[in-house]
Parts: C-alpha cells; structure tokens; sequence
C-alpha cells in the first residue's frame, strides 16, 4: 500500500480508490503531488519536472529561492523562509526569531501504527505507516511525518512531531498537524457550523482568493465550529463529486484554514489553534502533534462519510463497546433539574424499569450544596439530604428494579461557591491580578498542576469504587478564558491550554483502564466537545441539549456526515420542548432518537397514559435495530435543510439483507398525495419486502419507492426493507 521509488523519488501511499503522492525536489524539499483517484502505475516521476516558469527550479542557485519556496507544494510548509502562504510550523529559536527551513533526511516503511504519546489515534495492527524525517540543521530541529493507512479504507492518517536535537531551547508557536495542496479549479469549503444547541449544520462557501478559516480558541472543539473542514467541487453532491476532507483528532482549540492562492491553487491547513500556544521544547524534548485524519472521495459525499464510519468503528472506538448493545436509559436531567432526591428519583426508575428501560441515569445536582448550577463543583461528596442514606443506598435500589445505575460529573470545573475553591483559590485557571471570568457561575480546574489531577481523578474514581455504577457521563459546560496558572513558570503559559486537554485525555484514558466495565459519555453543554479524540475514550458522545425532534434532523445529520450513529446521544424529551417550546409526536421523537445511542429524558411518572403506554414497543423495536444501526452502511436520502421538506436516510447491513429507512415529514403540503423515494445500497439482483409486498431492489433503487403521505406536520416513520427469497 505504501511504496517509494528510489530512482524517482517518489513517495506513494495507496487505499482502495485513492493515491497520496510526494516527492523529493532537487534531493531537498518534500512537495506534495497528488492526493486523489487511485492511480495504478507507479511511473510518476515526471511529476517532479515542475515547468520552470510555473516554478523556479530549485537548482537555479539562491536568486529566486523566495519565488521557489512561495510556490513549491511544500508537504509541510515552514514559517518564516519564503513560503508565505499558510505555514504548518512556526519556531522561535534561541535569539528570538523565527524561521524554519526543513530539508529531507530520510524516510521509513513499517508496518503497524505507532501510537502518538497522551493523545487518542487512530490503532490497528493491519496498517502500515510511512515515516518521513526531515531536518533544519541550523535549529537543530527534526520533524517526522507521519502516514498511515489501514486495509479496505480510503483514509490517510497523519501526524507530526518535533525534535529538538540540539542544545538550544525553542519555543514551538505553530505546530500543524496536517496540510494538503490542492491543485485549481472551482470549490466550496464545507464545515459543520453552529451554536449552543444548534450543532454541526452543514455549511459551504465558495472559495475564492485568500483565506477561509475555521477555528476554536476556546479549548473545547466547541459548538461554533467543528475540527472538520472539506474541500469539495463546485456542487459535489452525495453520489458525485471530488471531497477532499481533513478531520482532527483533538478535543481543543484548533484552527483549519483553507486558502486560495495568487496562482489559483488551493491549500488546506489542520492543527492545535497557534493563537494562545507556545510549547517550549528543550535540548532532547520533542512534541507530538495530534492526528488528522484525510479522506479523499471522487464519488461525492456518501463515500466519504461511510469511509469514516468504517475507520472510527474499526479503528478509533473503544473495543469494548463499539458492537456492544448500549442500555436504553432515562435521564433525570430534563425531568426534574436540580430538585430531586431518592424518592423521586426511585419512582421514576421503578416506572422505566416496567416499561422495559435499562438505565437511570442522575444527573446534575446530587453533591455538595448543588440546588442550582451556581455552586458545589469540586465538592464531589453525595448530598444526603437529597440522597437519604447515600449513594450506594439509591443505586442498590435501581439496581434491585432489574436497571443499571449511571451518573453526572463535571470534574474538570470548579465553582467559587465550593469547599474545594475556598481551600485552594489557585486551583483555578486565572490571570495574576485579575479576577477570573466566570461562566455558568464556575471556573476552569488548572489541569496542568498534578495534585489537581490527582484530586480530580480520585473524586470521580471515590464515586464509581463506592457503588455498582456502569455509567459516567463526563459534562465540560464553559470554555476556557484567564488561561494562566500560578504552577507554570512565566515562559510556559502558553502550554497551558493544550495541558488541560492533554490532562483530560489522560483523566479519562486512566478512569477506562481502572474500570474496564465503564459506559463513558462525553457532554460539554450539549455537544461542545463532539471530536474524534472524546471518541477514542468513550463510545458515545451528548449530541446537542436541543432534544427538540426537528431541530435535531439538523444537528444529527451534520454529526451523521462524519460519525457512526452509535455514538451519536439521542434521547426522547418531553413537549413542549424546553429549549424550543416545539411540540413534536412523541412518535417522531423517538423515530429521530433512534438515530442514536437511544434513551429518554423525562418524567415517566407525569407523561400522557398514552405516551407512558408506547415505550415499551419503543424500546423492543430500539433493540431491534441496535445491531443495524451499530454496524450498518448509512445513506443520506434526503436533507430537511435543503428541501424544506422532509428529511430522510437509510441504514443498509452489510450483507445487504435488511434495511431501515428513517423517515420524516417536517411540514405537510396540499394536495401532493405521494412521494418517491429512491433507496440506497441494496442489492441490485435481488427482492425486498416492505410492508407484505416484494419489489426488486434495482427497481427500489432506480425509480424508487412510492410512499404515501403522512397527514400533519411533523410525522416520522421507520420503514422495514427485508431481502427476500421466494
Ligand atoms: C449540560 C448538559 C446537560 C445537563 C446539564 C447539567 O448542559 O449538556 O445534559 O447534564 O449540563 O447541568
């Protein structure tokens, strides 16, 4: 899969329909040559003969090298020595300045991926991994490139680290992970967009000359922006069209940025966001950069969202979970906020456990003094006056209904309101001499001190070794702001915001290996850490608090585009919905929680007799479906946001046998009695059943299936596709 041709000087990395090609000009610069369809000769030497007016020969000698550098596809691009497009790296070295100028040095094929010390990544023993070294000599500076691909999947994974070799210090103030040249032509950038609440909706725009960027300097992946960024053909589409997509394996703060030259090329950039960053890297030190994850389809979108699905569930979710069936659970949160205790909380288990739900989940609210969200964070001690007889008591009595127990915490937070900050005001992130800003009435723990680890490990692990707890959701409600620590010294500050995620990854990595048993959710307001590195550590992630059903067609399918359903959290909640005031059929709310890791959040006790009275069939057909939507193909049929319609997909098992079609009228239309619906994904030679009657899968998928109506606004339906024998 991954070849190089000594003679030429060429570097080819193959996946099943894709080739990533590199070479080395003039026996210095790595430049990138082609990242796109499969190609299946190996002569492509000539790519390196760059026309000399299109590119001023490198062995012209030193009088152009600016115009040579600026125009050269570098493979990692360096800040300071010519190339003023986007720079992957930025070093200041030991008088102050900057400049990098890397020259190759030398390359290695092995099979295997090595992991990337303290950060998630992608693993699998089938892969192979073409390690590229590169080197600056006056920094004394060796940077490796890394490139991994795994059997069956046209994905590149690639990561960078730094080595200071020397005996200067350095100060690392830009460290990408990844950058991609892309030739000419007209594109759009496509990225997930939003807000608290509103989620991931696809968005593109047209590139045009300069930069599009997106970013989060929060030190969450955040809700405003995901760590995904693509660039597609002018009007690619689900089944046409080039995507070329870079996805980060990383939970902080990042920048992507896609740029449009003066020559009318293109580059796209992915890493750790530079602004608030400055790494110092001592004589022997080296740094490694977090993974992004390229995808490349000529085929549109679909191929590139099922390539994803594919790598995260064979390669990036916790093994333990990834096809395991996950309980269907209820959560306090939305049923009761603040004001709950034992009584309240046993009767509404005792209620879900009759109608067939496996899990209660407590939420916020059960330690310290926490009536409201304005104090107690830190002080991870039950409350009894809530919890009479404490937590073993409540989660024995769950557990004797036949249900498992789960439960919230916020552990990175700490509020000023708190045993834990009254004895240690430097615990928090803040700036000398200034009062830090607070947010939902709390600060940010300073995760790079290790007694606050330690403090913040042992009071979640104190919780889980006390009772027989199966679930953890892990919540992270408000970005960071006064990133300063009173542990670091004055030249390291800049390491702070990466340390926190760094600390986070090591928290919940140690909490996996302790409880190996553990269901761990990720959370942060919603879906504000919603990345590839939560995912490594736990199998599913809170999409959006929006529980809103129609709100969420949009939130789940931008989340659908890039991950698999099974980690998308979904839960059916109470109407009038409380973030949106919408009333949705309950239904329809459970048609679009299917499309996830399915649960409710509501009082069970106070719904309808006649909602109370659908749940059970709700959950059976859930569990139905669990190993369909777990490990089968998702297709995307139809996007609410584009027709205004209705909104609708596809789930396909690999062997093509069954199918689910997920569908949902958002608003009714006069007088258009019918719909057809073309499917996805089935087999092309054989029958399939829907609703007692046989059509042939190549007619279903060419001229579709003609679906009636639903009657009202906001009507879902499952629909059944079983092959067929006769
Ligand atoms: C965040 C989460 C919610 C809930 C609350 C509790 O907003 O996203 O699901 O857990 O915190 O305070």
């Amino acid at each position: 899969m991954i070849g190089f041709d000594e003679k030429k000087q060429i570097f080819k990395i193959d996946t099943p329909n894709s080739s990533y090609v590199m070479g080395i000009v003039g026996g210095e610069y790595l430049a990138h040559l082609y990242y796109g369809q499969r190609i299946e000769v190996n002569d492509l030497g000539y790519l390196l003969d760059f026309p000399e007016e299109d590119l001023i020969n490198a062995s012209v000698g030193n009088g152009e090298k600016v115009s040579f550098m600026d125009r050269l596809p570098h493979e990692y691009p360096c800040h300071g020595t010519g190339d003023f497009r986007q720079s992957c790296l930025k070093v200041r070295g030991p008088q102050g300045n900057w400049g990098v100028d890397l020259r190759y040095a030398g390359y290695e094929i092995v099979s295997g991926k090595p992991e990337l010390d303290g950060l998630p990544a992608t693993f699998g023993d089938d892969g192979e991994t073409l390690a590229i070294t590169l080197r600056d000599d006056c920094l004394v500076l060796k940077v490796k490139l890394l490139y991994s691909v795994f059997p069956g999947i046209d994905c590149v994974m690639r990561s960078v680290s730094v080595e200071n070799q020397g005996t200067d210090m350095l100060y690392l103030e830009e460290v990408l992970s990844a950058c991609l040249n892309v030739g000419e032509g007209d594109c759009e950038a496509l990225s997930l967009t939003g807000s608290w609440a509103r989620e991931r909706h696809i968005t593109r725009q047209k590139v045009d000359v300069g930069v599009q960027l997106i970013e989060s300097a929060r030190g969450i992946s955040s809700h405003q922006h995901h760590p995904f960024y693509a660039l597609v053909s002018e009007h690619a589409g689900q089944e046409s069209g080039e995507v070329y997509g870079m996805h980060f394996v990383y939970s902080g703060s990042f920048q992507g940025i896609v740029e449009k030259s003066q020559h009318g090329s293109h580059r796209m950039v992915m890493g750790i966001h530079p602004q608030d960053f400055c790494w110092q890297l001592k004589s022997g030190e080296s740094f490694q950069a977090p993974e992004v994850v390229l995808v490349y389809s000529g085929t549109g979108l679909d191929a590139m969202t099922r390539n994803l699905h594919e790598l995260y569930r064979e390669h990036l979710l916790p093994r333990k979970w990834v096809y395991q069936k996950r309980p269907v659970l209820i959560n306090n949160w939305e049923a009761t906020y603040f004001d709950f205790d034992q009584d309240k909380l046993l009767a509404i288990a005792k209620e879900a456990a009759g109608h067939g739900i496996e899990m209660l989940v407590m939420d916020d609210g059960w330690f310290g003094r926490r009536d409201s969200d304005n104090s107690s964070l830190g002080d991870w001690k039950v409350n009894e006056e809530k919890l009479r007889g404490g937590l073993k008591k409540l989660v024995d009595g769950v557990n004797a209904l036949g249900m498992k127990f789960g439960i919230w915490f916020e552990p990175e937070m700490i509020s000023p309101d708190s045993e834990v900050y009254r004895a240690h005001p430097d615990w928090a992130l803040r700036l000398p001499g200034r009062e830090p800003a607070q947010s939902r009435n709390q600060l940010v723990m300073d995760l790079s001190r290790p007694e606050v680890r330690e403090y913040v490990y042992e009071s979640v692990a104190g919780i889980l070794r006390s009772a027989n707890i199966s679930y953890v959701k892990w919540d992270m409600n408000r970005p960071l702001t006064d990133v300063g620590s009173s542990y670091l010294p004055a030249d390291r500050q800049g390491e702070l915001m990466h340390r926190h995620t760094l600390a986070v990854y090591e928290l919940q990595g140690r909490l996996c290996r302790e409880f190996p048993d553990l269901l761990l959710e990720n959370c942060a307001s919603g879906g504000a850490r919603f990345d590839p590195g939560m995912l490594y550590y736990s199998p599913q992630i809170w999409c959006s608090d929006d529980t809103d059903a129609i709100e969420r067609l949009a939130i789940q399918e931008g989340t659908q585009l890039l991950y698999p359903l099974s980690v998308i959290g979904a839960h059916v909640s109470d109407c009038p919905n409380h973030v949106l005031g919408r009333s949705v059929p309950f239904e329809t709310r459970a048609v679009v929680a299917m499309a996830g890791t399915f649960g409710y959040e509501l009082d069970i006790t106070k719904i309808s007799e006649e909602e109370r009275a659908a749940i059970p069939a709700q959950v059976k057909r859930y569990q139905a479906y669990a190993p369909l939507i777990q490990q089968g193909d998702y297709y995307r049929i139809a996007s609410y946001q584009d027709n205004h319609y209705y909104d609708c997909y596809q789930v396909v098992s690999k062997d093509k046998k069954t199918s689910i079609l997920m569908f949902v009228q958002v608003l009714a239309q006069v007088n258009r009695p019918s719909r057809t619906i073309r499917l996805k994904g089935l087999a092309i030679d054989r029958d399939y059943q829907i609703d007692g009657k046989v059509y042939s899968g190549e007619a279903l998928m060419k001229a579709g299936l003609v679906m009636k109506r639903p009657h009202g606004d906001f009507r879902g339906e499952i629909i059944e596709i079983s092959m067929f024998s006769r």
